[in-house]
């Protein structure tokens, strides 16, 4: 099914874009990037606004943590209006910045002289303190004020673990690595029953090992209705430079959990949108521990992950594991060597992966090749044998997101090998791998179908152990024919490709 993204400006969107682009021409770049000043073009604002069912008739407590110039109330407000919601709205908009104070307020103004919004407040403040002390209840308040409709384009930014703000969450059990994550899961809290939240953040949260807490504690508490997935990287904010990977979702606090509406644009919001309805089974697996969220935008995606979901392996039943590198280089700083040479053990970084093989030593480059055998490195070490190494981070060039190398037992020399952290390594007890399975493996993540189905699901150019392992794979006999070829063929694409198509013909058949 196809949507128009588009509908028509109105005198207030027009006036507030007008004031969102000077606010964000004005700020430096430092400025913007500490406080996630990515403000939202008016296209994409709507976009936000149109993901929430219209709400029964009364009035509706609005809430815009992080609000920037307004520009998201404002195209509620909008669509409020042209749809003649029967609600009146009370506005509530939270920013920490002073210099914006004016521009938003100039905004609230407008908006509150609508018919529709009975009052606007403005609280110049910490959304993190300010929602944290909200949730507790405050110095005068028994409960907490809630909200029927939130809307939010959070910053983003790490949270340290030492961190005020950290301190602040865990003292009320939130557990987040990101400002981003922090909004979201102090807005769906401040949610009224059945209140709804429509937020536009980067995907890295669907997956991936530092956001299980902040997924699971989302699921928990509200219903997963919609999500929109923007197909390039950088379409959405192209004004503002920002290079993530956007979703848009819509949260409904304790209701039950239907089926999911996913959806895609090709982003910038003025493109055409593909929706399909989705059970939550194919969104989030049932049993997995992990609690990754799957994003299946098509048909052609859905047939990806439905094949993959039909291969016959885990890895624990190939008996392979994987685990990320042993050696943090900053920690072992002082037995780092440039040069290989005797008492030293081989030392692998992502540079010494090429083109599916292990290229080593890489002299005059910015990393070490060896690490000294001494007596605190021992148990950062491998024996020598044959491993499967994946890059944990892909560079932006990178034509697929897992990129994957064989290390031959004979590629290097000495009886031990070192892998550095930024490369994960698959092996059976931390010893090698038989030779073919090795290059069946790395042959079968080096596909275009592994390629497509993983980025149903990661975001980012991160490739963590988790995602490698939560992946299924061919059968024994399937990876060890697969892996005897893949030994002796150029390992680009289009053979991996067509060698994965011959040995696991189920990923690929009519
Ligand atoms: C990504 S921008 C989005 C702004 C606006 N919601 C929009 O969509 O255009 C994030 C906003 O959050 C504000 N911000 C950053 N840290 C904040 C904090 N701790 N508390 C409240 N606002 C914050 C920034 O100043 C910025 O205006």
């Amino acid at each position: 099914m196809t949507t128009e993204l588009n509908p028509p400006s109105t005198d207030l969107s027009l006036r507030v874009e007008a004031r969102r682009v000077r606010e964000s021409a004005c700020r430096e770049a430092t400025q913007r990037g500490e406080l996630g000043q990515f403000f939202t073009p008016a296209a994409i604002a709507r976009v936000l606004a149109g993901m929430f069912d219209v709400p029964p008739p009364g009035a509706l407590r609005v809430l815009d943590p992080g609000a920037g110039v307004g520009s998201l109330t404002a195209a509620l407000v909008d669509r409020a209006r042209d749809e003649g919601w029967p609600v009146t709205l009370d506005l509530t908009a939270v920013e920490v910045d002073g210099g914006l104070m004016r521009a938003l307020e100039a905004t609230l103004i407008e908006c509150e002289d609508l018919p529709l919004a009975r009052s606007a407040t403005l609280h110049s403040a910490d959304f993190i303190t300010w929602g944290c002390e909200q949730l507790r209840g405050g110095l005068f308040a028994a409960e907490p004020e809630l909200f029927d409709l939130v809307i939010l384009n959070p910053p983003y930014r790490k949270l340290n673990t030492d961190s005020a703000d950290r301190r602040r969450l865990s003292s009320i059990g939130i557990e987040v690595t990101n400002l981003y994550a922090a909004f979201v899961a102090l807005a769906a809290r401040m949610l009224a029953p059945g209140g709804q939240l429509v937020a536009i953040t980067p995907r890295s949260f669907c997956n991936g090992p530092y956001f299980k807490a902040f997924r699971k504690e989302l699921l928990a508490s509200t219903a997963l209705r919609r999500i929109h997935v923007f197909d390039s990287r950088d379409e959405a904010f192209r004004d503002t430079a920002v290079l993530q990977e956007n979703v848009i979702f819509h949260l409904v606090k304790e209701v039950e959990q239907g089926s999911v509406v996913i959806e895609s644009s090709s982003g910038g919001g003025s493109g055409l949108t593909h929706q399909r309805v989705v059970p939550f089974e194919r969104v989030v697996h049932p049993g997995d521990a992990n609690t990754i969220i799957h994003l299946v935008p098509d048909e052609a995606h859905a047939d990806v992950a439905g094949r993959m979901g039909a291969l016959p392996c885990e890895l624990p039943t190939l008996g392979v594991a994987v685990s990320t590198g042993r050696v943090v280089d900053f920690r072992v700083r002082e037995h780092l060597r440039m040069e290989a040479g005797p008492g030293m053990v081989p030392l692998l970084y992502p540079t010494h992966m090429r083109a599916g093989r292990v290229r080593w030593p890489v002299p005059g480059g910015k990393k070490a090749n060896a690490l000294a055998d001494a007596h605190e490195t021992q148990k950062l070490l491998l024996p020598a044998g044959n491993y499967v190494l994946v890059k944990r981070f892909s560079s932006k060039e990178e034509r697929r997101r897992i990129v994957a190398s064989v290390l031959e037992k004979g590629d290097l020399p000495g009886a031990r090998v070192a892998v550095e952290h930024h490369v994960n390594v698959f092996h059976n007890l931390n010893a090698g791998l038989p030779l073919e399975v090795a290059w069946g493996i790395a042959a079968y993540l080096n596909s275009t179908i592994v390629d497509l189905f993983f980025r149903q699901f990661n975001g980012h150019t991160q490739v963590n152990a988790t995602d490698l392992r939560s992946l299924r794979y061919p059968s024994v006999d399937q990876l060890v024919e697969l892996g005897t070829a893949a030994r002796e063929a150029e390992h680009d694409q289009n053979t991996i490709d067509l060698l994965v198509e011959r040995f696991v013909p189920s990923l690929t058949d009519a």
